[in-house]
């Protein structure tokens, strides 16, 4: 190991295997990744990237999808094979061991699934079957795995018991790539580095919390995909979840792995049940109608290509949770997510009760909102604190104004890329910003009500205009007064 600037070490020598290394992901993200990663100096010296999929290629070609890694004495190998033949790993075993010996790659490899989710317990399995997962004494052998973790919480679990049937869990790494973002770690920063937030982060002061993640983008391309996930399965039970997890969970001992994700679990256990009959009350499903967004006309969902005509798939959904714990009993969590809403957004926004008396005629605080902490995890990453003013002059009238801290103004350094951060630690062996599997199951266990309702129908689908912020229905979730309304952020 040697030593970065901030603290952190960078493992000597690997190898990387890309299991879908033609694929969309591995071309956007990963390489590119790794390449930010290697002008930072933040790949192991003694360094192989191999590559695995059907598609024809040669080493060469494989490295030109990586240009910049190469010139710096990254060794390249492709292995051309499917999934379902043997063959494919006992080569895939030659090349790593071949990488062993010329490039001293010492053993360590990390295996990253950047495949469709249907190859997932297979290629784990045919590891297992040529002895690639057990660790020799003083290597790592790594998964990597990505989302979706099972498509509900039994094919979770069924997923879970064939990864577990060949490698330990100290080995697998579910990728959550909200976590490795920036601004979403600092929520623990703000919390709990801090003094001025945690004595008000409860249920003494904080009257609700709402969660958003609002796209403006459509389905694009990816209707197909999207049939089979909707709002619930490709936001809420992993992103939106691990999110209100952070913001709601106790501090933990330290910064450990474990110790963060000890927490996280606890809170998830805390999520009160979701009974069925309550659902109609808790749940609002959407999905959006032709539209404008930026000044352009869209269409909606059922005329995106790749959907069907009469697809009832939620493209919005906003839900109240409660947390059962002495934190936070009686704050309602509202959380929502849509596509094709008003803008590109992701916040949390903790609103506190109001004053227990206010010494001013009603006529001077009209228009004053709750005072709120906002975490602005994309785009504009910052804080924004909002609280009463006096307007200047008279008579006596107090105003909301915010105060606002703006990341990209306070630091200079560029954060890296959430995938940068992923294959860094997972080749370090941090496994802090991935999903342990009790938080996964968890995490499934709380949206099953609502997955087997979807199921049968069993609630309203709700239209929206895209370029808005969803169905009206969302607004009831949080009351039936005037002022009970979703922040507009
Ligand atoms: N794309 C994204 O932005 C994104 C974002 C977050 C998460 N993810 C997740 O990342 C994973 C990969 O997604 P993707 O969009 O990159 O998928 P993709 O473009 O369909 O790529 C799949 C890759 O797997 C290979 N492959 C498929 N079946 C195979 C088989 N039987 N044997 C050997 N190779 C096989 C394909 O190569 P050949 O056709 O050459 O064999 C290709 O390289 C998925 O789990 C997805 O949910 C993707």
């Amino acid at each position: 190991m040697t030593e970065r600037s901030d603290g952190a070490h960078v493992a000597l020598s690997g190898a990387l295997v890309v299991f879908g290394a033609t694929g969309d992901l591995a071309g956007r993200k990963l390489y590119p990744a790794l390449t930010r990663l290697a002008e930072r100096n933040q790949i192991p010296k003694r360094f192989a990237v191999i590559g695995v999929a059907r598609t024809e290629m040669s080493d060469e070609d494989f490295a030109a999808r990586a240009p910049g890694l190469a010139a710096r004495g990254v060794s390249f190998h492709y292995v051309a094979g499917s999934f379902d033949d043997e063959d494919t790993f006992v080569r895939l075993k030659e090349t790593l061991d071949a990488c062993d010996v010329k490039h001293g790659t010492a053993g360590n490899r990390l295996y990253y699934l950047a495949t469709v989710p249907s190859a997932f317990a297979k290629v784990a399995r045919a590891l297992g079957a040529e002895g690639m997962a057990e660790e020799p004494p003083g290597t790592f052998r790594r998964l990597v795995i990505e989302k979706p973790f099972g498509h509900d919480l039994a094919t979770a679990q069924e997923l879970d018991d064939e990864l577990h049937a060949v490698f330990q869990e100290h080995q697998i790494f579910r990728i959550d790539h909200y976590l490795a973002k920036e601004t979403v770690q600092n929520i623990l920063a703000l919390r709990f580095a801090n003094a001025i937030f945690e004595p008000l982060w409860n249920r003494r002061y904080v009257d609700h919390v709402e969660l958003t993640v609002a796209e403006s983008l459509g389905v694009g391309h990816r209707g197909t995909f999207y049939e089979q996930a909707g709002a619930l399965r490709d936001i809420v039970q992993n992103h939106l979840l691990q999110v209100l997890a952070l913001t709601a969970m106790e501090p933990p001992a330290s910064f450990a792995a474990d110790a963060v994700r000890d927490e996280k679990v606890k809170l998830l256990r805390s999520i009160r049940p979701l009974q069925p009959w309550d659902l109609p009350q808790l749940v609002v499903r959407g999905e959006y109608s032709a539209g404008v967004v930026d000044g352009e006309p869209v269409p909606g969902y059922r005329d995106e290509e790749g959907v069907s005509p009469d697809s009832t798939t939620e493209t919005f959904l906003a839900l109240r949770l409660e947390i059962d714990n002495w934190r936070w009993a009686g704050v309602p969590f509202f959380v929502r997510t849509g596509k094709r809403l008003a803008r590109r957004v992701t916040e949390v926004a903790v609103r506190y009760k109001q004053v227990p008396f206010l010494p001013l005629p009603k006529s001077a605080v009209d228009s004053i909102e709750p005072n709120t902490t906002v975490l602005r995890i994309q785009p504009d990453e910052g804080i924004e604190v909002s609280f009463g003013a006096k307007v200047p002059g008279s008579p006596f009238r107090v105003r909301t104004v915010d105060l606002d801290f703006s990341y990209q103004e306070a630091f200079d350094e560029d954060p890296p890329e959430a995938y940068e951060r992923v294959i860094f630690d997972a080749l370090q062996g941090d496994a802090t910003l991935f999903l342990r599997s009790d938080e996964v199951l968890q995490s499934w266990r709380v949206v099953m009500p609502i997955v087997e309702a979807f199921e049968h129908n069993a609630l309203p689908l709700c239209f929206y205009e895209a370029g808005s912020w969803g169905p009206p229905e969302a607004d009831a979730l949080l009351g039936h007064e005037d002022k009970d309304h979703w922040r507009t952020p």
